[in-house]
């Protein structure tokens, strides 16, 4: 891997790549080096999927434990055939109609994929974004690209080059800095080596759009966030997204308890969804938007925000519990 002295922060255009710093990055990328890089969900801390040093790199700069498998970026569908041996119809009709985009398919890894990739299992799930960035990135590199969300383990993801560098600085080489992520949450990760596929993190690809192409998906019981004991889904071994200030999810619209809380001497925030009602005196209220796409665009950037202005307590009013906000719900209840 190349010495790092302290990380390079580079700016870069989301929609028309400088091909200059691509080719810089993809320089990193394939002598070993770690490049944090935006896709249209999170940002991602990418590393040459096919080098177990620089893999292993990835788990440490994040603090990720070894048995939590990675996702690896891959250009276009042609790549998928590279790594696995098994590409299933059902992969074909999803990777047509949903890459580039925020799907992750699930599927038996070959022996050109390290096991430290896939954490010693026999699968491995692969994506290509939609970001032009990223697309460019695996362009120029030659190579696919193992990338978890670059944020330490169990914190919230990064929607931001601010961010991963508040986690991750001098822990890695490069950090390509392109604004906001569009998405804001992470992909939906999907099991094709089952029939029917099972869906193993709902993301911003819904179940429902996915069965629109295969018919039934199996969905695991997903942790709603006021559920008192949630079951997890067992192909997720992170179970938090976690900001650092404590969470409580509340039935209503939670102004009874944001007002309890202050009372007491508490500062709070306060994600709501409706704009009603007088404002309460040092509350940190943030209204969101009644959308779930939009919702999930804003909610980590919302928590990042808050979560350095030094508060006790966020409570958030839980959207409706909807097949839509399925994905927001199972990030709010691994909070
Ligand atoms: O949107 C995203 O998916 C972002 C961007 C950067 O692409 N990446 C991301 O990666 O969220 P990460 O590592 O934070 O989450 C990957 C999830 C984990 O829950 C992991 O357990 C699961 O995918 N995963 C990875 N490989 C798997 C496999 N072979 N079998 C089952 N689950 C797997
Ligand atoms: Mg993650």
């Amino acid at each position: 891997m190349p010495v790092m002295r302290s990380t390079k922060l580079l700016s870069i255009d989301a929609e028309s790549p400088d091909a200059s710093v691509i080719a810089e990055a993809a320089d990193v990328l394939r002598a070993g080096g770690l490049v944090a890089f935006p896709t249209e969900t999170v940002y991602g801390l990418g590393g040459n999927a096919l080098d177990a040093h620089a893999v292993a790199g990835i788990f440490k700069a994040k603090g990720r434990p070894a048995g939590n498998p990675l996702i690896v970026h891959i250009p276009n569908v042609q790549a998928a055939h590279t790594l696995t041996d098994e590409w299933p119809d059902y992969a074909v009709r999803l990777a047509e109609r949903f890459w580039p985009g925020p799907l992750t398919l699930v599927v038996k890894k070959n022996t050109v994929v390290p096991d430290i990739v896939t954490a010693g299992g026999p699968t491995v799930a692969l994506r290509v974004p939609k970001h032009k960035v990223a697309l460019a990135l695996l362009e120029a590199s030659g190579i696919p690209i193992a990338a978890p969300s670059a944020n330490r383990s169990s914190r919230l993801s990064p929607t931001s080059a601010e961010h991963v560098h508040r986690d991750l600085h001098d822990r890695i080489h490069m950090i390509l800095d392109a604004g906001v992520t569009p998405g804001g949450l992470e992909s939906t990760v999907l099991d094709m080596t089952v029939s029917p596929p099972r869906l193993l993190r709902p993301g911003l690809v819904s179940a429902a759009e996915i069965e629109t192409v295969v018919g039934l998906v199996e969905r695991p019981h997903i942790a709603v966030a006021d559920a008192p004991e949630p079951l997890r889904s067992p192909g997720l071994l992170e179970r938090h997204y976690s900001p650092r200030t404590r969470i409580e999810c509340v039935a209503g619209c939670g102004r009874a308890r944001v007002e309890e809380l202050a009372r007491g001497g508490s500062r709070v925030g306060w994600l709501s969804l409706d704009e009603g009602g007088v404002e309460l005196p040092g509350v940190q209220r943030r209204i969101m938007p009644v959308e779930p796409a939009d919702y999930a665009a804003q909610l980590y950037g919302t928590l990042h925000k808050l979560d350095n202005t030094g508060l006790d307590c966020i409570i958030v009013e839980l959207p409706p519990l909807t097949e839509e906000w399925l994905a927001v719900h199972d990030r709010l209840g691994r909070m």
